[in-house]
């Protein structure tokens, strides 16, 4: 079986690597063995050892008939998008880490693979190495899914660990982070929270059968935490965490929704540190379940990306059709989610009672409604 790997960045050169180094395993577990003959990158491969894989276009790749299965690790809309529905058209299976791409047009991509025959897979779109998109496709299957509440950026769990633990400042955090290839090529869509938000969108509507849209969901990112939330998370037994949530409110409607918390260190999540991911699924018969792991960098993505190849090859002939239909309505903000809120305003730091909305609280006891507010979790 002959692969084409489009994007040779982080996840595109760990897909390499892992084929490189685990390819005995990797052509047991796939019933024969699995050869990459051409890589596309706009860089030229010219000083690495995968230069005679170097593909001179995308054309060439489309065009040759032994090229079965596409990775697709370019990230971002475009050309993803185009070269994705070239691939599925010309009846190759495709392999993605894209979560943008999924978020944005999965629907569309799910359905023109299935009426080419053909997989699109996508495990490395959401938690990297962590197994989540087929538990919730295969083994949670049976359940209706009330709830999905997950940590799902490495990079943002990183910088908020790192400011933490070691007193860090925002900037050189994110530049670590950013050495050890944990963040976007622009890391505004970690910090903004856009990265986060594609992640649970994507679960969400695997989890609730119906398409929901990155730009419906209310989403605010990390910019606004500052050491003192850190300090006082520290001194009162919380963690702060980037957290993408979403409630199933009925068949059709839900509440999906990307926020700052203060974590209790009672609930898992709060011990979720690093580069770490953990996402809790209630599900109305198994009950609350945990899925931990690395998020993000090379090897833990590419574990993912070719576990999704493999799957594809052993399922070749009786494709595994991932589905979801086509957007039922925009998702609802948590305004009727009642939580205590973390408020701070200048110097003063409080946790609120339970409240669906803080600022009445806020007035009658002397905070001002510019107070930055999270809720408590
Ligand atoms: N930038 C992403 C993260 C990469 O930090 O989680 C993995 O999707």
């Amino acid at each position: 079986m002959k692969i084409a790997v489009l994007g040779f960045g982080v996840v595109g050169s760990g897909v390499a690597e892992l084929f490189d180094k685990n390819c005995a395993s990797i052509a047991r577990k796939a019933g024969q063995d699995l050869k990459i003959k051409y890589i596309l990158d706009i860089r030229s491969l010219a000083d690495t050892p995968w230069r005679d894989k170097a593909a001179c276009d995308f054309e060439q790749i489309l065009l040759d008939p032994d090229v079965c299965l596409v990775i697709e690790t370019i990230g971002g809309l475009n050309p993803a998008y185009d070269y994705t529905k070239r691939c599925l058209m010309a009846k190759k299976h495709v392999v993605t880490s894209n979560k943008e791409l999924v978020a944005t047009h999965g629907e569309e991509l799910l359905t023109l693979a299935h009426a080419n025959n053909v997989n699109y897979l996508f495990e490395a779109s959401v938690g990297g190495g962590i197994p989540i998109i087929r538990p919730i496709s295969q083994c949670l299957a049976a359940n209706n899914i009330d709830e999905i509440c997950g940590i799902l950026n490495g990079t943002t769990n990183y910088i908020l660990t790192s400011m933490g633990e070691t007193g860090v400042d925002f900037d050189e955090a994110l530049t670590q982070a950013q050495a050890k290839g944990y963040a976007e090529a622009n890391p505004a869509a970690d910090i903004q929270g856009h990265d986060t938000c594609r992640k649970i969108c994507i679960l969400a509507s695997l989890s609730f059968g119906h398409h929901i849209y990155p730009d419906k969901v209310q989403t605010q990112g990390i910019e606004q935490i500052t050491s003192q939330d850190i300090q006082y998370a520290k001194e009162n037994n919380f963690a702060i965490k980037l957290i993408g949530r979403a409630k199933r409110l009925d068949n059709q409607t839900a509440c999906v929704y990307v926020a700052p918390h203060m974590v209790k260190n009672s609930n898992v999540l709060a011990n979720v540190s690093d580069v770490f991911n953990g996402i809790t699924i209630n599900g109305d018969a198994i009950g609350e379940v945990m899925f931990y792991g690395r998020g993000a960098g090379a090897m833990p993505t590419a574990s993912a990306v070719v576990a999704d190849v493999i799957d594809a090859v052993k399922h070749f002939h009786a494709h595994k059709y991932l589905s979801w239909e086509k957007s039922t309505g925009d998702p609802v903000p948590p305004n009727d989610i009642a939580t205590p809120w973390y408020l701070r305003d200048g110097n003063k730091q409080t946790i609120t009672p339970t409240l669906t909305d803080w600022k009445p609280w806020a007035s009658e006891n002397g905070f001002s409604e510019a107070a930055f507010a999270m809720r408590v979790l």
